[in-house]
C-alpha cells in the first residue's frame, strides 16, 4: 500500500521556529510552531487547554473554534503524553490568567493548525510533578521517569557539571584520555566484575574499579596532567551513595605535592559551586587529621554542618569509684561525651530510647547528666561526681544550665563509631542540619594499612600504591602498622565525594610495602608487575585524587540517592529493571567460552 501525496504531506514534518520554553511577551503577535507532549489538557465549555511540554518546558495553548474548527475538534482526540505539532500566534494571556509560576506564563498560543506526531497508552504512572512511584516501577519505565521535571533537571545538571570540569581542568594544563575497560584487576579492594574472553580460553578480564594503574603510567610516559570522566565497575554491597557501576573524575598530576593539589581541587569546587548553585564556598577547606576526625566525630567523613563533638573524659574521671568507668579506664579504653543541641528537647523517654541505640549498638549503656545552677547536676552518675569534678566537667563541655551531656564508655573504637552515630542520630531527629549549605573538609593523614578481620591480615587503607608520610617511613621497619599515608579524603556534608593519595614512586618502597602487605613477590609481579616494571623507567613523583560524579550531582541537586543523579541506574540489587539485565544467555555462548555453570 502506497500513501497517497495528501497523506504523505500530512506526515511531513514541520520545522520547528521555538521550544516550549522561551515564548514571552516579546513575541506576541508573533506566529510559531511548537513540538512536544501533551502535560495536560483542559476542556473548558468551547475551549480546549493544553500545556505542551518539551525539555525547556511548558507552553499554554489553546484550540479555539473560531480559530481553527478543524484543529479544535482534532484536539478532542488527544490524550496526555501524545507528541503533537502545532503552529499558532502567540497572544497575551490576559492580566487575571497570567501564571506567574511558568516562564511562559504571560503568553498562550492560540491555534491554527495542529499534527498528531504519536500517541501515547496509557502511563504506568503520572509524570506530574511530584507524583510518589516505587523505583522498580521508575526503573523499568525509567525513560518516562526522565520526562519528570526533577529528574530532568537532575540529567540537564549532570551535562553542566561535566561542562564545567572539562572546561576548567583544560584551562589549567591537563588533558583527557581513555583507558581500557577489559582490563586486569585494579587495587581498590572491592570485588571485580569480570569478563570471559573467547579468544583466550579460560581467561578473563577485570572491568576496572578505577583508571589507577593506568593513570600512573601516564604519569611516566611524561603525560604531566591527566583527568578523565570515566566509568568504573565495584562488584559491593550497595547503599545509597554507591552503585556497581558509577562514574568518577579521576585526575593525576606530576611533579605536585598535597598543597598543589588541595588548592586546584578547592578552586574547582569553588568554581562548580558558584556556577551551579551561585553558592560561594568558604576557602581554604578546614584539614582535620584521620586520628582526630575519629576521635572528635567517630566517622571519618563528618558533617560540619552542626557541632556537637565528642569529647575525651577520661582526665576528669580518673580516680573515680564507679566501676563500669574504672575497668574501662584500666583497659585503656574511652569515656566519651557529647552535648546535645536543644537539651529542652529531650524528655526522659527520649532518653532511654537513645540508651537502648546505644545499647543495640554494643555499648553498656548511656549516662546523660543535665547540668542545673552553678555546679549541680541530675544524673544517675550523681554520686560519683564531686562538686569540683562537676564544674570541671562544665567547663570541658561549655555547659550552660539546662544542657544536657550524653557519656558513654568502652573501648576507644568503640565509644568513638557509637558517639559518632549517635551525634547523627540526633542531628536527624532534631532537624537542626541546615539543608543548602555546604561544608568542605579534608580528612588527611590515613593510616597506611589496617587490620583485616575478614582477610586475617594487614591491607592497605587507600590502595598499595598510596606513599607513607615521609616522618614515619622510618617507621616502617620498627613499627609499619603505625605509618600515616599521604591519603587524603574530601567530604562534603557527611559525604565523601573523592579520594586519592601521593604515590610511591620508588620500586623498593613500592617492594616493602607490598611485603608488608604480606604480597608475595611472584603475586606482586602477577597482579602489578608491568607498573613494577614501569616505575624502573624514570617515574615522576605524582600524586592524584578521584571524585565520585554520582555524588557531587547528587548533592549538587539536593537528591538523597546517587540513582537520582544517573540516567539508567542499577537497582540496590545491581539489575536493570528497564532492560532485565543481568540475564541468562545461551548454551552456545557458554560453549564458545569454555564455561560450564555449577549453579
Ligand atoms: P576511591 O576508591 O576512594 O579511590 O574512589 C574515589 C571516589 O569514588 C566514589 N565512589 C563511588 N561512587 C559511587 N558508587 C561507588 N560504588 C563508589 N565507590 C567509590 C567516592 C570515592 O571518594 N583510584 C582511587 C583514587 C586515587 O587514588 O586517585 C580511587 O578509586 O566518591
Amino acid at each position: 500500500m502506497t500513501l497517497s501525496e495528501q497523506e504523505q504531506n500530512e506526515m511531513k514534518l514541520w520545522k520547528r521556529t521555538h521550544s516550549c520554553g522561551e515564548l514571552n511577551k516579546g513575541n506576541i503577535e508573533e506566529n510559531v510552531t511548537l513540538m512536544g507532549w501533551v502535560n495536560s489538557r483542559r476542556d473548558h465549555g468551547g475551549l480546549i487547554f493544553i500545556d505542551l511540554r518539551d525539555r525547556e518546558g511548558k507552553t499554554q495553548i489553546v484550540f479555539d473554534p473560531k480559530v481553527s474548527k478543524e484543529a479544535h475538534q482534532l484536539a478532542h482526540n488527544i490524550r496526555n503524553e501524545f507528541v503533537i505539532a502545532v503552529k499558532g500566534e502567540v497572544s497575551f494571556r490576559g492580566k487575571d490568567a497570567i501564571n506567574p509560576n511558568m516562564k511562559t506564563g504571560e503568553i498562550e498560543i492560540r491555534i491554527s493548525e495542529m499534527q498528531i506526531l504519536s500517541q501515547s497508552k496509557q502511563l504506568p504512572f503520572s509524570i506530574s510533578e511530584y507524583s510518589d512511584v516505587g523505583e522498580d516501577a521508575r526503573l523499568k519505565y525509567r525513560y518516562l521517569d526522565l520526562r519528570r521535571t526533577e529528574m530532568k533537571n537532575n540529567i540537564i545538571l549532570r551535562h553542566k557539571v561535566s561542562l564545567l570540569i572539562r572546561n576548567f581542568l583544560n584551562k589549567k594544563g591537563f588533558l583527557e584520555i581513555e583507558t581500557p575497560f577489559l582490563t586486569k584487576s585494579t587495587p581498590e579492594g572491592a570485588r571485580d566484575y569480570i569478563v570471559p574472553s573467547r579468544v583466550n580460553p579460560g581467561k578473563f578480564f577485570a572491568l576496572p574499579q578505577s583508571p589507577q594503574l593506568f593513570k600512573q603510567l601516564l604519569m611516566i610516559s611524561g603525560f604531566d596532567k591527566y583527568f578523565q570522566i570515566v566509568r568504573c565497575f565495584r562488584d559491593e554491597d550497595l547503599r545509597a551513595d554507591r552503585a556497581p557501576e558509577f562514574t568518577q573524575l579521576d585526575m593525576e598530576m606530576s611533579f605536585i605535592d598535597r598543597d598543589i593539589l588541595f588548592n586546584l581541587i578547592e578552586e574547582l569546587m569553588a568554581t562548580l559551586f558558584k556556577e551551579i548553585l551561585s553558592a560561594e564556598v568558604k576557602r581554604p577547606f578546614p584539614r582535620l587529621d584521620y586520628d582526630d576526625a575519629m576521635s572528635h566525630y567517630g566517622i571519618d567523613k563528618p558533617d560540619l554542618r552542626y557541632g556537637m563533638k565528642i569529647h575525651n573524659l577520661n582526665e576528669f574521671f580518673k580516680d573515680t569509684q564507679f566501676s563500669p568507668f574504672s575497668e574501662v579506664l584500666a583497659g585503656n579504653g574511652k569515656i566519651g561525651a557529647l552535648k546535645t543541641e536543644q537539651p529542652e528537647k529531650f524528655s526522659r523517654k527520649n532518653i532511654d530510647d537513645l540508651d537502648l541505640f546505644v545499647k543495640s549498638l554494643g555499648l553498656g549503656g548511656l549516662i546523660s547528666i543535665r547540668f542545673k545552677e552553678g555546679s549541680e547536676l541530675q544524673s544517675s552518675l550523681k554520686k560519683y561526681i564531686t562538686e569540683e569534678t562537676a564544674a570541671l566537667l562544665k567547663k570541658e563541655m561549655q555547659a550552660q544550665p539546662g544542657d544536657l551531656v550524653f557519656i558513654a564508655a568502652g573501648s576507644t573504637e568503640k565509644v568513638n563509631q557509637v558517639l559518632g552515630l549517635l551525634r547523627i542520630k540526633i542531628a536527624n531527629t532534631l532537624k537542626i542540619i541546615p539543608k543548602e549549605q555546604y561544608k568542605f573538609l579534608w580528612v588527611t593523614n590515613f593510616p597506611l594499612f589496617e587490620y583485616s578481620q575478614t582477610e586475617k591480615r594487614y591491607t592497605s587503607v587507600h590502595h598499595p600504591f598510596t606513599a607513607p608520610v615521609d616522618e614515619d617511613i622510618a617507621m616502617l621497619e620498627s613499627n609499619p602498622y603505625q605509618v600515616r599515608s599521604k591519603a587524603y579524603d574530601l567530604v562534603l556534608n557527611g559525604n565523601e565525594i573523592g579520594g586519592g593519595s601521593i604515590r610511591i614512586h620508588r620500586t623498593e618502597l613500592q617492594q616493602k610495602i607490598f611485603n608488608l602487605l604480606g604480597i608475595k613477590a611472584e603475586e606482586a609481579e602477577q597482579k602489578f608487575g608491568f607498573l613494577l616494571e614501569a616505575l624502573q623507567y624514570g617515574p615522576p613523583p605524582h600524586g592524584g585524587i578521584a571524585f565520585g560524579m554520582d555524588r557531587i550531582v547528587m548533592l549538587l541537586a539536593g537528591a538523597s540517592s546517587i540513582r537520582d543523579a544517573i540516567a539508567f541506574p542499577k537497582t540496590a540489587k545491581a539489575t536493570c529493571p528497564l532492560t532485565g539485565a543481568p540475564s541468562e544467555v545461551s548454551s552456545e555462548q557458554l560453549k564458545e567460552l569454555h564455561i560450564k555453570l555449577d549453579l
